[in-house]
Formats: structure tokens, C-alpha cells, sequence
């Protein structure tokens, strides 16, 4: 088959899986390609793919599950039996359920899951004294993601719409329990820009005299810390920094990336 168009559904705090995806839409040469950039709640509308689209969907793993607000806002999207894509990105520690989390939920939405990938991303946690996967996708990660794209395209070209079938436990595990947490401010540092506000794809922070952040919406995403230009915006909760540091001296193993073609 010849697709008419290439859709890009993705969410993406601190743009790993943005690039990744943009990389593997780059083998589908001549195909006219749409993004829909979930991470920010006003950018999404009902919107339904027909049978001769191909949508890739990309969403990072949080607690090797797919985020809660990632389902909610993908529950917008459907499609009529539509060639899927599903890419779940991960800050080396390991993708556990969210594929097949990803792969169930969008088969009842309509779509068609007939390739996968998991790859590696710089973990949101990441800091100047905890890095962990930071040069993550490196070049190596980003030629496999154009090498991902065309084998795909090889294989919708070819007619051939095998059912992908992806790792996970089934039932999946229980979700990991919230943490109240959220990143600090320093307010002698900041500038009160509005960066982080802007960024936040929940809506969590408020700037006033002071920047409050609301912990109940705050999903730690960490993408007020990476855009903070003057690194006011800073992990320096004892828990966040207990993960961070933890994560760091266990995840020294550099993982690979994994297709599911
Ligand atoms: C709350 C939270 C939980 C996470 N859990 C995992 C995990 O279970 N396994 C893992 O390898 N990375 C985990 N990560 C790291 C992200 O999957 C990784 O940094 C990803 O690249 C973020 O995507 P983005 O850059 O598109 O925002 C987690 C990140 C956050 C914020
Ligand atoms: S981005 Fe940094 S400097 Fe700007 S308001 Fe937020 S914390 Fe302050
Ligand atoms: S306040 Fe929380 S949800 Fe908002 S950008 Fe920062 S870490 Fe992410």
C-alpha cells in the first residue's frame, strides 16, 4: 500500500521522544507528515486517521508504564483499522509494560499496531551530579531510529500488515504510588521569565511574588528544570534526589535500542 500520510502523536516534557520520533518520520521520503504534539493540553482536538494514513506514537515510560495524562489525552485519537506505529522511549532503566500498555490501548481505539520500538532517551531525572543516559539518543540511536523508519515503510510498501507483538506482563503491573513531590524553586535566582510556567504540560506552576508549584497536578516530568535558564529550577527534594542518585550508580549499562518489526 501507499500511505497518503505520515502522523506524528506524541508527548514529549523533555523532547527525547520528539527527536526520536522526528528521525524515524525522516525514511518516509515524499510522505506529507503532521505532528501532533500532545504535551501541551490546548493542542489537542478530536481527530480521527483514516485506513490509508500510518500514525507513529510516541510516548515516554514512566515507571515502565505508559503516564496516565499521556492515555487521556491520546483517548482523542482514533482511527478505522489504521496502520500504528508504537514507540516508547525510556531513560535506560527499562521499558517494563509500556508497549503492550501502548499496544492494547490504541487497538481499541482503531488502530492497526503492525511495528514497535523502544529506545533511549536522557532520563528526566538526570541532573549536573546524577547524569544518567545524558548524551541519550546519541548518533548510534538516531541512525537506528532512520533504520527503524524504513524498514517499516519496506514493510507497508510490501503489503504486509502482520500484528506486532511486543513484550510486557499481562494483566500489567500495578502502577508505581505517587509521589507528592515536585522540582524547587530558588527564588534569588529566578528571574520570574515564565519559562517553566510555559513549559509545563500540566499546568502545575504559578509565578507570582513566588513560583508555587502544585503537587497534585505535578506529574515530574522535569521539563521546568531542563528549560530554567538560569538554573533556578533545580531537583533538590530528598526524595527526587534519592531517585536520582540511586538511578544513577545502577544504570552505568548503556541499554540498546529494541524494534519490534
Ligand atoms: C516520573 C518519571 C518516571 C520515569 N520512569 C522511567 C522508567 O520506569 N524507566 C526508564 O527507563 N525511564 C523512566 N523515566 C525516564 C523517561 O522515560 C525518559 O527520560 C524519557 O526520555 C522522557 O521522555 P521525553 O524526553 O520525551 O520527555 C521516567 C521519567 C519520569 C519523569
Ligand atoms: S524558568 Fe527559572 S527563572 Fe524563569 S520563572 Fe521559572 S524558575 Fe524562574
Ligand atoms: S511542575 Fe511538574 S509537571 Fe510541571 S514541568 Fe515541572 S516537573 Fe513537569
Amino acid at each position: 500500500m501507499n500511505i497518503k500520510k505520515l502522523n506524528l502523536v506524541y508527548f514529549s516534557p523533555t523532547n527525547g521522544t520528539e527527536k526520536i520520533l522526528k528521525k524515524i518520520s525522516t525514511a518516509f521520503k515524499n510522505i506529507p507528515t503532521e505532528e501532533f504534539n500532545l504535551t501541551k493540553v490546548e493542542n489537542i482536538s478530536k481527530k480521527k486517521f483514516r485506513n490509508n494514513e500510518c500514525v507513529i506514537f510516541g510516548v515516554p515510560v514512566y515507571s515502565g508504564r505508559v503516564p496516565d495524562v499521556v492515555l487521556e489525552r491520546l483517548k482523542a485519537f482514533s482511527g478505522e483499522n489504521t496502520l500504528a506505529v508504537l514507540v516508547a522511549v525510556y531513560g535506560n532503566r527499562h521499558y517494563d509494560d509500556a508497549l503492550l500498555e501502548l499496544k492494547n490501548f490504541v487497538v481499541e481505539q482503531g488502530f492497526k499496531p503492525i511495528s514497535a520500538g523502544a529506545f533511549v532517551a536522557r532520563h528526566s531525572f538526570s541532573t549536573k551530579d546524577f547524569p544518567i543516559a545524558e548524551n541519550r539518543p546519541d548518533k548510534n540511536d538516531l541512525e537506528t531510529a532512520v533504520n527503524f523508519g524504513m524498514e517499516i515503510f519496506k514493510k507497508i510498501q510490501e503489503n504486509n500488515y502482520d500484528e506486532v507483538l511486543v513484550p510486557g506482563n499481562f494483566p500489567l503491573k500495578p502502577k508505581s504510588p505517587r509521589i507528592n513531590s515536585t522540582p524547587s524553586t530558588i527564588e534569588e535566582k529566578c528571574t520570574k521569565c515564565g519559562k517553566c510556567k510555559d513549559v509545563c504540560p500540566v499546568d502545575a506552576i504559578e509565578i507570582n511574588e513566588i513560583v508555587k508549584t502544585n503537587s497534585d497536578l505535578c506529574i515530574k516530568c522535569m521539563a521546568c528544570v531542563k528549560i530554567c535558564p538560569v538554573d533556578a529550577r533545580l531537583i533538590l527534594d530528598e526524595k527526587l534526589l534519592k531517585i536520582s542518585k540511586k538511578l544513577y550508580l545502577n544504570l552505568k549499562e548503556e541499554r540498546k535500542v529494541e524494534m519490534f518489526i
